[in-house]
C-alpha cells in the first residue's frame, strides 16, 4: 500500500493528546495542502480560524456539548462555510447580488468539508490524530459573536489536532457499515425489512452497553443520538443561523 492510503485506512478520531505542541511547520504544510483541496468553481467558499486563545478555547468546549479536550487540544481549526467574501466581493465590484439561499450554504459547506478532510489527512501523514466536532453547529449565537462571524460566514465543523497518546496509538479502528448497504449501482437502494436487521451491527456494543430502558441498538442510539439534548440544541441553532437569512 502506498503512503496515501495507508493514511487513509489506518485513521481513526483520535481525542487525547500528548501535551507536545505540534511541530514547527506542520501547521504551514497541513494548511498548504488543505489549499489544494478543490474548491467549488475555484471560489474558496469557505475560511478556517485557528483559535488560540485559551479562553475562546474554553467558552467552544463548553458550546460544543461540553467536551473539554476542545480547550486542551494542541491545535483547533473551524471551519466556516463562508458566502460572504464573494458576496462582498461582488459588491466591491459595482454587483448587487441576490441574497444567498439553501443552495449557496450547501455548496460552500461542501468547500469547507473537503478542505477540512484533506486537512485531517495531510496531519494525519505528520503523525498527527484528530477528531471532528459537530457540535460546533450548537449555540450558534454565542460561537457568532466570540469568532466575529458575519451573516453569510456559517460555522460548520470544528476539528482538534495533537499527537496520539500512547495508549491512542493501539486503539482498534472502529468498524464501518458494510459496502453492500451504502455504495449502489445505478439507482438507490432503500433498505427494508430485512436488510434492516443487521445495518448497525458493525456498531453495536452488545446489550450491556445500552442505556437503561433501551432494549435494541436502534432505541439506544436513537436516545443517545437522535432525541438527544444535543441534536435538539444543534437542530435549535442551525435553525437561528437560517433565520437571518430570510
Ligand atoms: C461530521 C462529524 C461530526 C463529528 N462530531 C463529533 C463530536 O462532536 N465529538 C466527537 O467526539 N466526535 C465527533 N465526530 C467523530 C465521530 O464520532 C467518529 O468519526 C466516529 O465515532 C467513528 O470513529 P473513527 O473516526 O475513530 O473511526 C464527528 C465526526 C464527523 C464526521
Amino acid at each position: 500500500m502506498n503512503d496515501l492510503l495507508t493514511a487513509l485506512m489506518s485513521r481513526r478520531s483520535v481525542r487525547a493528546y500528548r501535551d507536545d505542541p505540534v511541530q514547527p511547520d506542520v501547521p504551514d504544510r497541513i494548511l498548504e495542502a488543505m489549499r489544494r483541496a478543490p474548491t467549488a468553481g475555484n471560489q474558496t467558499q469557505y475560511s478556517v480560524i485557528e483559535v488560540e486563545d485559551p479562553g475562546a478555547r474554553k467558552t467552544l468546549a463548553l458550546t460544543c456539548d461540553n467536551q473539554p479536550f476542545i480547550a486542551s487540544a494542541p491545535w483547533v481549526l473551524v471551519f466556516l462555510a463562508d458566502v460572504q467574501r464573494l458576496l462582498d466581493y461582488y459588491s466591491h465590484s459595482g454587483v448587487t447580488p441576490k441574497p444567498p439561499r439553501e443552495g449557496d450554504a450547501l455548496l460552500a459547506t461542501a468547500d469547507a468539508f473537503v478542505a477540512a478532510q484533506t486537512a485531517v489527512i495531510a496531519a494525519e501523514a505528520e503523525g498527527l490524530g484528530s477528531c471532528y466536532i459537530g457540535d460546533i453547529l450548537e449555540h450558534y449565537e454565542t460561537v457568532r459573536d466570540l469568532l466575529n462571524l458575519p451573516r453569510y460566514v456559517l460555522p460548520v465543523s470544528l476539528i482538534t489536532f495533537g499527537y496520539p497518546t500512547e495508549q491512542q496509538r493501539h486503539r482498534p479502528q472502529p468498524g464501518r457499515m458494510e459496502r453492500s448497504s451504502f455504495v449502489f449501482r445505478d439507482r438507490y437502494h432503500r433498505l427494508r425489512g430485512d436488510d434492516l436487521a443487521h445495518v448497525y451491527d458493525y456498531a453495536d456494543p452488545g446489550p450491556d452497553r445500552y442505556r437503561s430502558g433501551a432494549d435494541t441498538f436502534g432505541q439506544h442510539m436513537h436516545d443517545r443520538k437522535y432525541a438527544s439534548d444535543f441534536m435538539n440544541e444543534l437542530r435549535r441553532s442551525v435553525a437561528v443561523m437560517f433565520s437571518y437569512w430570510r
